[in-house]
């Protein structure tokens, strides 16, 4: 069977009161909308998105997602009016799937079950039911138990109030059905809308039979109106995503106080201690130790950590690839285009970018290397800086193996540091140094005896 996947997302979410459309705001990082596009791509190639609040915003931020067709909804007359604009695009021979921008963490598995249930005269809706059904449309059944259809709460009565069993909103129907049953929709209610739950009843006079699955899992269905929500559903979703990384065998000093706002992967004895961010694409091998208050990752980036490697307090990783046996921080900076080899150790307040680290090399504290490739054993002393920026052009440093750079050395590029070569403390450096020689560059200390301080009066 070929689906058609609906996701509705024109509402304005003014409860969000945000510049930013409500299916953009962020949820782990990503766009409300884009954890729903994730899910309903397991299913279909092709998505309609039915925008209209804030459209141009939401396009711009999908833009180079080929699988969405945007469809406008003017006006927003109500979700059945939301699903009526999708009509001239679905094709008979279909099972339409209908869900929603602003209920990000439905689970595929959940999306099967209910689109088992449809057939050629038979319609599937997800319910739940909650302890506190204020807000939601209820479920109302015959004697027989069947559903017979959802009365929304502004429609309903004192004893339909008390039905506990809500509508999701979700609905899985074959689409001929859908382009026989959508335009009998009325606008005659409370809020003047077309009701897409009104097709329920519609269905039943129609002759198709409403199944229904019910899902005992609130979070999934939960949909998204106001800040509050969403950071509840926020701490929800990063509980999942704890127990998950702690299925896998990693240790969390406290699994209420990690983020992971992308991709991770793990090797095996993991520990990560509180308060970390892991974003983009984060990817850790066996014995990896991460520190309290790390950021590792960035959006969009790629962090690769090899086995046996400790990141110390504090410390941040925007993108790198390290090797086995490195140790990092506290208080690093590893910024784009780190790479370091085995065995590499960066320190507290050191700032890497493009950097290409040796075996065993060190760089311990107070330090920037930028546009440098530095060999095997080098020793970098506290506060050297390469100077690899001009105010225009941005020039190389090479370190050879083995080099010593003493403390406090400008090492101005473009430069090279011959292997085995030594460069005194405190040296402004713009000349190559050949292998095994010494470079001092600094002016000679002058002793003045018996020196006589200023004295106060
Ligand atoms: C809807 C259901 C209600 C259900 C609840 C579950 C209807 C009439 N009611 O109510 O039974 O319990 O969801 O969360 O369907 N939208 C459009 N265009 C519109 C109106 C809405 O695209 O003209 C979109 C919104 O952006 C949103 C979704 O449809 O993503 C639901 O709309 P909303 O107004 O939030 O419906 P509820 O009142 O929550
Ligand atoms: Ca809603």
């Amino acid at each position: 069977m070929k689906y058609n996947v609906i996701i509705l997302a024109a509402g304005k979410g003014s409860r969000m009161k945000s510049q930013l459309p409500k299916v953009l705001q962020p949820l782990a990082g990503k766009p409300l909308l884009h954890h729903v596009v994730k899910t309903a791509k397991t299913f279909s190639e092709h998505l309609y998105v039915v925008i209209g609040h804030g459209a141009e915003k939401v396009k711009e931020r999908f833009a180079s997602d080929d699988a969405i067709k945007w469809v406008i909804q003017e006006q927003q007359l109500g979700t059945g009016h939301a699903v009526q604009q999708v009509l001239p695009y679905l094709q008979d021979g279909e099972t339409t799937l209908i869900l929603y921008g602003d209920v990000p963490l439905i689970k595929p598995h959940t999306l099967e079950q209910l689109l088992g249930k449809v057939g050629e005269q038979a319609m599937a809706l997800l319910t739940v039911e909650l302890e506190q059904p204020q807000g939601y449309g209820r479920i109302l059944r015959d004697n027989n138990k069947a559903i017979k259809a959802i009365v929304e709460e502004k429609d309903a009565s004192v004893e339909q109030r008390l039905i506990r069993e809500v509508n999701t909103g979700i609905i899985a129907i074959r689409s001929t059905l859908l382009k026989k049953i959508l335009p009998q929709l009325q606008s005659n209610n409370a809020q003047g809308e077309y009701y897409l739950t009104d097709i329920i009843s519609l269905a039943v006079t129609n002759g198709v039979s409403v199944d229904c699955v019910c899902t005992s899992d609130e979070i999934e269905v939960q949909g998204v109106n106001d800040k509050k929500q969403l950071a509840f559903l926020e701490r929800a979703y990063q509980q999942r995503l704890a127990m998950q990384l702690m299925e896998q065998g990693v240790t969390l000093a406290d699994p209420a106080r990690i983020d992971i706002r992308g991709e991770i992967t793990v090797g095996q004895d993991v520990f990560i201690d509180v308060n970390c961010i892991f974003e983009g694409q984060v990817r850790l091998g066996n014995n990896v130790t991460i520190g309290p208050n790390c950021v590792i990752g960035e959006s969009g980036k790629t962090v690769q950590i090899a086995n046996n490697v400790e990141i110390k307090a504090n410390s941040i990783i925007e993108e790198a690839i390290i090797d086995d046996d490195c140790v990092i921080g506290p208080y690093a900076r590893l910024r784009p285009g780190t790479r370091l080899a085995k065995h590499a150790k960066i320190g507290n307040f050191v700032e890497t970018k493009k950097a290409d680290i040796g075996e065993g090399s060190k760089v311990n504290h107070l330090t920037y290397i930028g546009d440098a490739v530095i060999g095997k054993d080098v020793n970098i002393g506290a506060g050297t800086i390469t100077c690899n920026y001009d105010g225009v052009n941005k020039y190389q440093t090479i370190i050879k193996d083995n080099a010593f750079i003493g403390s406090n050395t400008s090492l101005v590029a473009p430069v090279t540091v011959g292997e085995s070569a030594t460069v005194g403390a405190g040296s402004t450096i713009n000349r190559d140094i050949d292998k095994d020689d010494l470079a001092i560059a600094r002016s000679k200390q002058k002793n003045i005896q018996g020196w006589q301080r200023p004295k106060k009066k």
